[in-house]
């Protein structure tokens, strides 16, 4: 009789243990699940290194699919509250999509302008408009900078001053 019960007792600690670690690796299953992929969080963020950029040279990075514009300012460029300054220099940081209807603009370095083939818009070297049909201003990406590096995707008190003014979406 002693036997069968420590037989019971056995088999109902055995199958306690294996639920117990079945409820454990159903868990881990699941926060695998629900995690963001690793892809995922890396393409939340893009660092752009702005010490190899040169005056005039458009400079095209990639943040969540879609082309960022880093043009370096000329002395001779105008200034812009739009425009970010990183030591002694003057930036647009902006997302390189046309504000029509999504077309990416290419960048002429002599006329320091953005044109639009797809309807002939134009933007200046602060991504405004100067010619439509654009309606708005090329976006500014919520960025952060950090030394000689932007940090697109990230937000800081500089992004938000500007969206504050209206200066960007
Ligand atoms: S999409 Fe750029 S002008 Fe129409």
């Amino acid at each position: 009789m002693a036997v069968k019960k420590e037989r019971r007792n056995f088999l109902g600690l055995a199958l306690g243990g294996f639920t117990t670690l079945g409820g454990i690796a159903a868990l881990g299953a699941a926060k695998r699940t629900w995690d963001p992929l690793p892809s995922v969080m890396a393409a939340g963020f893009s660092v752009i290194d702005l010490s190899v950029t040169k005056p005039n040279v458009l400079y095209v990075a990639k943040w969540r699919g879609k082309p960022i514009f880093i043009l370096k300012k000329t002395p001779d460029m105008e200034k812009n509250p739009r425009e970010v300054i990183v030591g002694d220099s003057r930036y647009l940081i902006c997302i390189g999509i046309c504000t029509h209807l999504g077309c990416i603009p290419s960048y002429f370095p002599k006329q320091h302008k953005f044109i639009c083939a797809c309807h002939g818009g134009q933007y200046d070297s602060n991504g405004e408009v100067t010619k439509l049909p654009p309606p708005l201003p090329l976006y500014i990406p919520p960025f952060k900078i950090d030394g000689q590096k932007v940090i697109i995707g990230e937000s800081s008190p500089e992004f938000q001053k500007l969206k504050a003014a209206g200066l960007t979406a």
